[in-house]
């Protein structure tokens, strides 16, 4: 039994410290006496399934249920195979004094298997949470329906698949990646909102590396075909890679403070010492003079939040947009932003995707949405138009559309073409749009157009044309004096500009039309 001493300070002591084995020596230090199996564990920097769940949550605030649960099935000597609780403990527990849900599964039981027992389990606690509005996390670690348990299993992860998708919109769902995870332990994550990983220790694939070769695929390692790296920059699958257990626990209890227990709650305000008026000049000079420079877009978005706030997601896939939460005076607000550094802030497939995802949580959990707008277009190619960008682009497109969230769009520099109107404009419902001085709103680049238009002009005629273009579009003032930017404020008043609005805008209600639910295209 784990004695549950000097939490705060094992959490506390453990996020001060750089080194990921330094960090859980002094969790163990701080909180337990450990077993052999345990350390063994431990050397590899993975924590136990309780371990997992007392570190998230606040110090003896957990409350386990149906500990002393057994699966019921007697064949392929599973009745030799008993274990109380059956390899998933599940519960309530608070963060931060606030509550929620939890379930863990333990890979030293069967594989932190499914049974028709332990979704029994799981099935309890979603639906507790969904009936009274309270997040539900699951850290995964199993390797998927307990095979001896054949169809039994298999009903299992239905009735949480199903919860799973009852559930998206109304509770937020976050799932963490702790082991080797395969067939449902990826596709109930697959439904939640968030899906995390850890470096070195967690896999997801629907099937096991063994099974891909035994039905003739080629060989590959765990890490291959489902490793945090794969999910994290490939697929995009994953929302982010903690370093270990530890890191991973404390990130979650932060992403945690950004969120409502529900959709039924406004986004959490927390006591913000950061003024409104804070000095933010340096905004001054991240748009670099020459149009075509590279800048990074974090140096804009930093300054304008509160210190020490942004929480990335899916910091290594389609890196040419940036999603994340963060706070303004407290306020909890999601951040979207072309990030120029990046394929010069594009959108494609990838990006396009991932932001529309991000659009579609924080307008489902009334966290309003900060933008921030420097996109050339759309990317043209055959391999974007093979994909499907039209599809892809389109669910950014919807997600923006249809968010009734406070929007705040700043346009930095240039907002081309389809990708003006995408990017949270005026025209799809934008509540405050602004725009800094050198921003271009166009159909698009000077150059680009007077080819297509005058391509038949001499060069001369042309270099003409290309300023003509340029004095008409590559400024904010045409779209200002139509009322599609609300202002053009200089950089260093955008921090103010928002924290007001915000404050302002809490106060929003817009409801979109009745209808059993829209048609996104997927
Ligand atoms: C029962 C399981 C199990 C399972 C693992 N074990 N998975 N027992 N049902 N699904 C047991 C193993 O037999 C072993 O028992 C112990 O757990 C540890 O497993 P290992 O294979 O030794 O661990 P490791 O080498 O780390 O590999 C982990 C793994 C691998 C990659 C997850 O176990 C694996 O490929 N498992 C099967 C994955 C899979 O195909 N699942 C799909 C199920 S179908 P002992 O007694 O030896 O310690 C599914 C459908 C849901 O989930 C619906 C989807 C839509």
């Amino acid at each position: 039994m784990m004695r549950r001493l000097g939490f705060a300070a094992a959490a506390t002591a453990c996020a001060a410290r750089c080194s990921t084995t330094d960090m859980v020596q002094e969790f163990n230090r701080h909180t337990h006496k450990t077993t052999s199996a345990e350390e063994k564990r431990h050397t590899k920097e993975r924590l136990t399934a309780m371990e997992r769940i007392q570190l998230f949550c606040d110090p003896g605030s957990f409350r386990e249920r149906d500990s002393l649960v057994e699966h019921e099935c007697y064949m392929f000597g599973m009745e030799k195979k008993k274990v109380a609780g059956d390899g998933f403990i599940t519960g309530s527990g608070k963060v931060f004094g606030r509550p929620v849900f939890l379930f863990s599964h333990d890979f030293a039981v069967l594989g932190g298997s499914l049974s028709g027992t332990n979704a029994a389990k799981v099935v309890k606690i979603m639906d507790e949470a969904a009936k009274i509005g309270v997040p539900l996390i699951g850290f995964n670690d199993s390797g998927g329906a307990r095979i001896q348990e054949g169809v039994n299993s298999l009903a299992g992860y239905a009735d949480i698949f199903l919860r799973n998708t009852l559930s998206s919109g109304v509770i937020p769902q976050i799932s963490v990646i702790m082991g080797p995870c395969a067939g449902g332990a990826v596709y109930s994550p697959a439904i939640t909102d968030f899906t995390f990983m850890v470096d070195n220790s967690s896999y997801m694939f629907v099937t096991g590396p063994e099974v891909v070769s035994a039905v003739g695929g080629k060989l590959v390692t765990k890490e291959e075909l489902g490793g945090p790296r794969v999910h994290a920059t490939k697929s995009g699958v994953s929302a982010g890679t903690f370093a270990n257990d530890i890191v991973a626990m404390s990130q979650l209890r932060r992403l945690y403070s950004y969120l409502p227990l529900c959709n039924r709650d406004a986004a959490p305000i927390v006591p913000s010492v950061d003024s409104r008026m804070r000095d933010v000049s340096s905004l001054k000079t991240v748009v670099p003079l020459e149009a075509k420079e590279a800048y990074d877009m974090r140096d804009a978005i930093f300054p304008v939040v509160d210190m020490n706030s942004f929480f990335e997601i899916q910091p290594q896939f389609a890196k040419n947009i940036i999603c994340g939460f963060a706070r303004v005076e407290g306020r909890s607000v999601c951040i979207i932003a072309n990030q120029p550094k990046v394929q010069a802030g594009v959108l494609d497939i990838d990006s396009s995707v991932k932001a529309a995802r991000m659009v579609r949580f924080a307008d489902a959990f009334n966290i309003p949405i900060l933008t921030f707008v420097d996109v050339p277009g759309f990317l043209p190619g055959v391999q974007q138009e093979y994909g499907g960008i039209i599809r892809h682009g389109a669910k950014l497109l919807y997600a923006f559309a249809e968010a009734t969230v406070p929007k705040i769009t700043v346009i930095t520099r240039k907002a081309y073409g389809g990708a003006y109107d995408v990017m949270s404009s005026k025209h799809l419902r934008g509540d405050s749009n602004y725009a800094w001085p050198r921003a271009e709103i166009a159909v698009m680049g000077a150059p680009g157009a007077v080819k297509l238009l005058y391509s038949k002009e001499s060069a001369e005629q042309q270099a003409e044309r290309v300023k003509e273009y340029e004095k008409a579009f590559c400024t904010p003032l045409s779209a200002a004096r139509k009322g599609f930017v609300d202002a053009v404020i200089d950089p260093s008043e955008t921090r103010l500009r928002v924290c007001e609005d915000l404050e302002r805008l809490s106060r929003k209600q817009l409801r979109n039309p009745w209808k059993k639910h829209g048609n996104i295209p997927l």
